[in-house]
């Protein structure tokens, strides 16, 4: 057994905060110290970490002092916070959006390309949970056909938006049923007994900063600007886990069949395919586990060469702090740190 390392959480009272301490002890990750960050309003919280209680202090450039490995999941706080971890010696993987199309940056999903944290220079960033969810059966597919274009809806749950966001939509499912008026405040409509096509700001072009994150990531990750990417990001009444209906366009032409073998023998995924059994992924069974699922995998009628995937994964743990922690162990076992 290897040393351990002395860890930091910023934004440890949050969703993904919350679920990187889990997947830390679940994985026995190698921790000396933990020191659990977040804002002023959550000075000297506590939070149980194995048999202990630990105090949650105010994140600030001083309490980086000492510490090896750095995640963030405080949301913009990021942007000031990162390069004052990394001036201290830690090495930062960020949960941010602030860092991850920076070209010095590596923006890394362990199955897919671990390789690129060598020569990092403090930085990593955590890729988008809708994109880490889609890119990890596009990889093994890409590397059999080489995917030329890409359609993809999605399907978000709430918990992606924060911790705030599950109250909210705990609250307005039981104020519904109540018959009692709904006042949205993390959502700008109801999203209780909803679906809501609007993720992150909107841009110039008409798509929503999610839906362009999943075009520029994807190409980012899987070193390829050819890819053409098109997506809707739309958020539902779930709590967990998002799910997505991919069409892909090869161009070498997989079967199904084809597809189905070769993402059984790929890493991190788990395929579950038999619409007569009635077996396919679904938020409520992938939540709180680390495989991407992917079902009902079928050749597109429309179109000669393309495929329809079925796609579901808890993206607090996959899409967010499984791989963060999983980066974190790459570069442990890399000697990168
Ligand atoms: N939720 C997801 O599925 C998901 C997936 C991938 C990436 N992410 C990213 O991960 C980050 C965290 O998201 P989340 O869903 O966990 O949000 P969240 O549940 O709202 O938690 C936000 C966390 O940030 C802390 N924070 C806020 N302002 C801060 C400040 N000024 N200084 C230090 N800490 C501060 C909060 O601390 P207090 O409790 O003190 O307010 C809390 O711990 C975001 O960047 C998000 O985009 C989220």
């Amino acid at each position: 057994m290897g040393r351990g390392f002395s860890v930091a959480i910023v934004g440890a009272t949050g969703a993904v905060g919350q679920e990187i301490l889990n997947v830390l002890q679940e994985r026995k990750f190698p921790v000396s110290d933990l020191r659990l960050l977040a804002s002023s309003r959550s000075e000297g919280k506590k939070i149980a970490y194995k048999n202990e209680e630990l105090t949650v202090r105010t994140a600030k450039p001083e309490a980086f002092e000492g510490i090896e490995i750095a995640f963030f999941a405080g949301g913009p706080v990021s942007k000031e916070l990162v390069p004052e971890a990394v001036k201290k010696g830690a090495v930062a993987i960020d949960n941010s959006s602030t860092f991850r199309l920076e070209p010095w940056v590596p923006l890394v999903v362990p199955e897919v390309n671990p390789e690129d944290v060598e020569g990092h220079r403090g930085v990593i960033a955590n890729p988008n949970c809708s994109t880490i969810i889609m890119v990890v059966p596009l990889k093994p597919l890409h590397d059999a056909g080489r995917i030329k274009r890409v359609i993809v809806s999605t399907y978000q749950a709430v918990s992606g938006a924060g911790r705030e966001a599950i109250d909210e939509l705990l609250l307005q499912t039981k104020q519904v049923l109540a018959g009692e008026p709904v006042r949205p405040q993390v959502f700008p409509y109801q999203i209780a007994f909803n679906l809501i096509p609007h993720i992150d700001v909107f841009w110039e072009n008409g798509y929503s900063k999610e839906e362009m994150k999943m075009v520029l990531e994807t190409q980012k990750i899987l070193h390829d600007e050819e890819i053409k990417i098109s997506a809707t990001t739309v958020r539902v009444p779930v709590i967990r886990s998002h799910s997505e209906s991919i069409n892909i366009e090869t161009e070498k032409k997989l079967t199904p069949a084809e597809a189905r073998e070769i993402l059984a023998k790929s890493p991190g995924i788990v395929v579950e395919d038999d619409p007569a059994g009635l077996k396919y992924p679904m938020p409520l069974f992938t939540s709180y586990r680390d495989e991407v699922f992917v079902g009902r995998i079928r050749a597109d009628l429309s179109h000669e060469g393309c495929l329809n995937l079925w796609v579901a994964a808890d993206q607090l743990r996959k899409g967010a702090a499984t791989n963060a922690v999983q980066i974190a162990e790459i570069l442990i076992n890399r000697n990168l740190l």
